[in-house]
């Protein structure tokens, strides 16, 4: 079903018509003056100017056309031009109750659907996760959702960091302190021990240890060099330590992302595109795309229009290891050939700009593409009180991990305070009290536009009041616990009635979820889809204080109210869904 601007549209665009007007100028968007009209129409402006006549005359000839128009009680023209329209409450009534009856609540299927790759999360192997992977996994799993919803085909990569240098730091590092390990020994014929002889404990402390040995040491950062370069040529050794590396940290982010209740289609790596590399290379180098410079091999993606320098993408260095770009590069080669994608997203710190800018160039260059767009879709920091990265209180990386644990106490917390769950068991206690968590945490992420920077604030973000996670779930319980009551005393939701004054708002707000959904869906910014849910459960608890329900005496309201009830938890409970966001059954 057309959401209801569209439907407007159509009847606005019939006046303009026939008026000899072309008749996208009959476009309708909710007014934003709501006091003059639900609804207005520019179209006469643009109309002026090719008629030759003024605005104001054209508005008149079709507000003149649409007098006599039962779907409208009023319409009539403000300022130079602008046309402003009422609905007839029947028609509001008639058009809510079609959307009502719609499982998608009027969000039409996209056609043709396109398949899409999400590219988030982006975890290091051996290094803890930290906010900045969180961003990245919240708003790409709400794109997911998303797109999903809209009728997309998507596929989700994790792609994690698992080729680079750490990589060698790591083995470089073991081969120091365990020199004895058949990994290093070069005459060893294999098979190497299945068990592995590192923990994931013990990459966490390993890492951080060689990371700062290289950055004080000359020789120890060669020798991670020399052993990153070993690796990705293939030392069986160095390939089977690496493989435990990935094994024990794979178990572990797996885990990680299901507490978050985040799906990744693939749990591909950097190097899994390995074996592709060298013929990618080949490739560009014989069309002359990539040149040698000072011993390695470059792409130049410098345009003339440029505002800022761009430098040439590194695709091998001299001592012939891989790049972060190169890798991001075979994996456009693997992702074409595997899943024929028409749009690949890559949710990454807006800092990685220039290094996705150059790899969509050599991308787009070298066709490796297939037609797909490629977007990256940057986001800011998360930063604490001080307006720098959220660290924990030591100033060390915050773990995701203790991140969501203090989500989670902060939440049962703020749930005792405000009495509720009080008697329930304690595991569906602490149930609640991760999604309210997880609620607080992905809503106040969300609900910023994804590149601005925001500050991270629990006791505002855990609130059961304002423009929070726990505000939205706690609309949907009552909601819910609203039409149980009902239903115990055996009234159904039903039809809706023309409505009132107290009722009227809501419809039009519900009217309005199928234009959200999609914006959100186009601009990529899930943060609309935040503001349209707040606006929505708002409008519903001025709706909720000024109408009777359960003690209504007439009984043909009384179902339209639950009715109207029950549309709004179903638009509720989809959009927090949307978002990541699980509501409880009951608070
Ligand atoms: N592992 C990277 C990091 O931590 C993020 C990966 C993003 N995705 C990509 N295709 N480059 O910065």
């Amino acid at each position: 079903m057309p959401a209801l601007t569209e439907t407007l549209s159509d009847i606005v665009a019939d006046g303009f018509a026939a008026a000899d007007l072309p008749r996208e100028l009959g476009s309708v968007a909710t007014s934003n003056r709501p006091d003059l009209g639900q609804f207005q129409c520019n179209g006469a402006m643009t109309a002026a100017r090719i008629a030759k006549r003024s605005p104001r005359e054209i508005a008149q000839t079709i507000v003149d056309r649409l007098a006599g128009d039962d779907r409208l009680a009023a319409v009539s023209i403000a300022g130079p031009g602008f046309i402003n329209l009422m609905l007839d409450d029947r028609y509001l009534a008639d058009q809510t109750n079609q959307q009502r009856q719609d499982p998608r609540l009027g969000v039409a299927q996209v056609d043709p659907a396109a398949t899409v790759i999400l590219d988030f999360g982006g975890p290091n192997i051996a290094k803890p996760m930290h906010v900045g992977h969180l961003r990245a996994t919240i708003i790409g799993d709400s794109l997911q959702r998303l797109f999903g919803f809209l009728g997309h085909r998507t596929v989700s990569d994790v792609h994690m960091g698992d080729w680079g240098l750490p990589m060698g730091m790591l083995i470089s590092e073991i081969a120091r302190v365990q020199p004895d390990l058949p990994y290093f020994d070069g005459s060893h014929s294999g098979p190497y021990p299945p068990v592995s002889p590192v923990t994931l404990e013990d990459l966490e402390t390993l890492y951080p240890e060689a990371a700062k040995a290289c950055k004080d040491d000359e020789l120890r950062l060669e020798q991670a060099r020399a052993a990153t370069a070993a690796l990705q040529r293939g030392r069986p050794g160095y390939r089977a330590l690496w493989q435990h590396f990935i094994n024990v940290s794979l178990a572990a982010m797996r885990r990680e992302f299901e507490s978050l209740g985040v799906h990744f289609d693939l749990y591909k790596g950097e190097a899994d595109v390995d074996p592709l590399i060298e013929t990618m290379v080949q490739d560009l180098a014989s069309r002359h795309l990539a040149r040698i410079d000072d011993g390695a091999l470059v792409v130049p993606v410098a345009r003339a229009d440029d505002k800022a320098e761009i430098p040439p993408l590194i695709l091998r260095k001299s001592d012939g290891s891989a790049m972060y770009a190169t890798t991001d590069l075979a994996t456009i080669v693997d992702r074409v050939a595997e899943h024929h994608p028409g749009l690949m997203l890559y949710v990454v710190d807006q800092r990685q700009h220039l290094h996705f800018e150059q790899v969509f160039r050599v991308a787009e260059a070298g066709g490796l593409s297939g037609g797909a767009a490629m977007e990256h879709i940057g986001f800011g920091t998360m930063n604490g009180a001080d307006g720098r990265p959220f660290k924990t209180r030591a100033g060390g990386v915050m773990k995701l991990s203790d991140l969501i644990e203090m989500c989670q106490s902060k939440a049962a917390e703020r749930l005792a305070e405000a009495g509720l769950a009080g008697d329930y068991p304690p595991e569906e206690r602490d149930t609640i009290a991760r999604q309210v968590g997880l609620a607080a945490l992905k809503f106040a992420d969300l609900s910023n536009h994804r590149l601005s920077n925001y500050v991270f604030d629990l006791d505002r973000f855990t609130q059961f009041e304002g423009k929070t996670g726990p505000y939205l779930q706690y609309a949907a319980v009552r909601i819910r616990s609203l039409l149980r009551k009902a239903a115990e005393r055996d009234l159904a939701p039903g039809d809706l009635l023309p409505p009132g004054d107290a009722e009227r708002p809501l419809l039009l707000k519900l009217g309005q979820l199928p234009e959200a959904v999609v914006s959100a869906a186009e601009k990529r910014a899930p943060n609309e889809i935040c503001d349209y849910a707040y606006g929505l459960a708002q409008e519903f608890s001025r709706f909720y204080n000024a109408c009777h329900i359960l003690s209504e005496t007439d009984t043909a309201l009384q179902a339209s109210r639950l009715g109207l009830a029950e549309m709004t938890l179903r638009a509720l409970d989809r959009l927090l869904d949307l978002l990541g966001i699980s509501v409880p059954d009951r608070m």
